[in-house]
């Protein structure tokens, strides 16, 4: 049987962690959690780490400050490659992925090499969203079609698994991406790899309690790399249509 580590990031999640890992745990008990937590103000860490205690499968990665959610992911990716876990799963802190999902992302990896839980595939749905926040997300992913030319209909979500072996292809190390176009970065870095991507249907719940960490800054990022990595693929296909060799 294949070692799972559920990888959350946190930043001022004391309201939602504890129920976020006990689910977890519940739900698919063989499955080791790690919680990587950016030295959050409101005690994140210490409650991680109070649960970590208990129970031996709990992990905690504590970081110097806040430097984004994919900075936090790749720290995390990395503690768990160094580990010799074969899967990774991306998972939310507040609730809004279900635990009881993940066999389904799980299962599907039996046949590729990274799984979306995807929002915008038959069955899949979100619930209690403003609608800004969904006009914002449905514009973000047709921009990633558009500009990248992939047809993931979900390619920003954040409830995934990974195989080792294909993070490990994917160059973590050159990953630029610290907020939350690090979801974006990854799907487009194993499609251009030819890694098997695919979607599964997820039900996105919104979170109830704390607040999204999803600002301005996030998003400026977000926009002009997908425009740069959208430029260079333009590029690529140029020079290989007009028969020059890409350098
Ligand atoms: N360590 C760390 N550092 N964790 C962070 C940071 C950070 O700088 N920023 C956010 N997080 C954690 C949050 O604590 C939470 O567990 C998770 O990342 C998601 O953050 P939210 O702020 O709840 O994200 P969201 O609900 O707005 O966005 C979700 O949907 C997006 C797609 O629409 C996330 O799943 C995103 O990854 C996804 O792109
Ligand atoms: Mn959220």
């Amino acid at each position: 049987m294949s070692a799972v580590l559920v990888v959350v990031p946190t930043y001022n999640e004391a309201l939602t962690i504890a129920k976020a890992i006990g689910r977890v745990r519940t739900v698919v008990p063989e499955a080791h959690v790690l919680v990587a937590d950016d030295a959050s103000p409101d005690g994140t860490g210490a409650i991680a780490d109070e649960m970590a205690e208990l129970d031996e499968n709990v992990h905690v990665l504590h970081r110097q400050g806040k430097q984004g959610l994919g900075a936090a992911y790749v720290a995390g990716f990395r503690w768990g490659l160094e580990r010799g876990y074969d899967v990774l799963v991306e998972m939310d802190a507040d609730g809004s992925h279900q635990p009881e999902q993940l066999p389904d992302l799980l299962h599907a990896l039996d046949n590729s090499d990274l799984v979306l839980g995807s929002r915008y595939v038959p069955g899949g749905r979100v619930v209690n969203w403003p609608l800004r926040r969904e006009v914002l997300s449905k514009a973000g992913n047709l921009y990633v079609r558009l500009a990248l030319g992939t047809n993931l209909r979900d390619a920003t979500g954040g409830y995934r698994a990974f195989r080792a072996t294909a993070l490990r292809e994917l160059g973590l190390d050159k990953v630029a991406s610290q907020g939350y176009c690090f979801q974006v970065d990854l799907a487009w870095r194993a499609v251009r790899a030819g890694l098997r991507v695919v979607e599964v249907p997820i039900t996105f719940v919104e979170r109830e309690q704390g607040e999204s960490k999803m600002d301005g800054a996030v998003m400026r990022e977000a926009l002009w790399r997908i425009t740069h990595w959208g430029a260079a693929h333009r590029m690529r296909q140029l020079r290989s249509l007009t028969g020059r060799r890409a350098r």
